[in-house]
C-alpha cells in the first residue's frame, strides 16, 4: 500500500469514527429529549389519582416515537416561520408536561433550518424543565432579534435555580438537558445563560446566530 493511499485510509476512518460518534451522541439526545421525558411524564401521571388517561397517551407517545426512532427516522421537519412552529411545540409540551406558556413573539427572523430546529428543541427542553423544577408555574417565552442574532428567553416563577448546589455561571446544573443544550448551542457559537430573578423565578437564555 503506498503512503498515500494509506493516510486517505486513515483520513477516511477518522472520518467514519467521527460521523459514527456525532450519530451516538445526536440518538444520546433524541432518546433523552423524546423518549425518556415521555417516560418520565408518564411515570409521573401515573403517581397521580386521575393520571391513568394521561399516563396512557404518553405511553401511546413514546411507543410511536420509539419506533420512529428504531427505523432512524429524523423528526417530522416543522415548516414554517417560528411564528407556526413555536405555538406547536408549545402545544406539544402543554399535551405531554401541562406547562401553560405565555408567548411573547417580538419578532419572527428568517433562521437557517439549523438554527431553527435547535432553538425549537430548546424550546421543548427548558419548557419541560420548567415542568418539572418549577411545578405549577407558567412559563414565559420571548424572542428577539437583531440583523445578525436571535434570542429565546423563557421565565418561570417557581423556586429558581438551587445556588447552593450549583455553580453560578459554570452551568453545571447536574442533568443531561442543560449539557445537552449547550453543546449544540457552541456548536453553532451562541450562548445559553441562566440566573434567579427576585422575589422568586428562574430565567434562561438561548442566544444564536441567525444564520449558522
Ligand atoms: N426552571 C427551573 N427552575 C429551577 N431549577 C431548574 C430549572 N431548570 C433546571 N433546573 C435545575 O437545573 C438542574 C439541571 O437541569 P437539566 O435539564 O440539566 O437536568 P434535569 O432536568 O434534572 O434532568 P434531565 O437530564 O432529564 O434534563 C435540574 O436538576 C434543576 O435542579
Ligand atoms: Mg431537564
Amino acid at each position: 500500500m503506498t503512503d498515500r493511499s494509506s493516510r486517505m485510509d486513515e483520513e477516511l476512518a477518522r472520518a467514519l469514527v467521527e460521523v459514527e460518534s456525532r450519530e451516538r451522541r445526536r440518538m444520546a439526545e433524541v432518546l433523552h429529549d423524546d423518549l425518556l421525558q415521555l417516560l418520565a411524564a408518564a411515570r409521573l401521571a401515573l403517581a397521580t389519582t386521575d393520571g391513568q388517561d394521561r399516563a396512557s397517551n404518553l405511553l401511546e407517545s413514546a411507543i410511536r416515537r420509539g419506533r420512529q426512532i428504531c427505523r432512524g427516522m429524523e423528526p417530522t421537519p416543522l415548516v414554517g416561520g417560528l411564528d407556526e412552529t413555536l405555538p406547536r411545540v408549545l402545544d406539544a409540551v402543554y399535551e405531554s408536561h401541562r406547562v401553560q406558556t405565555r408567548l411573547n413573539l417580538l419578532a419572527s427572523p428568517r433562521l437557517s433550518p439549523i438554527v431553527h430546529d435547535i432553538l425549537l428543541s430548546c424550546a421543548a427542553e427548558l419548557l419541560v424543565n420548567v415542568a418539572r423544577h418549577a411545578e405549577g408555574s407558567e412559563a414565559r417565552l420571548t424572542v428577539e432579534a437583531t440583523n445578525h442574532w436571535v434570542t429565546m428567553r423563557i421565565d418561570d416563577d417557581g423556586p429558581g435555580f438551587d445556588l447552593s448546589r450549583v455553580q453560578p455561571g459554570a452551568h453545571r446544573l447536574g442533568g443531561m438537558g442543560f449539557p445537552a443544550l449547550e453543546r449544540r448551542i457552541r456548536a453553532l457559537s451562541g450562548g445559553l445563560d441562566w440566573w434567579n430573578r427576585q422575589p422568586k423565578g428562574a430565567s434562561v437564555m438561548v442566544c444564536l446566530p441567525r444564520e449558522a
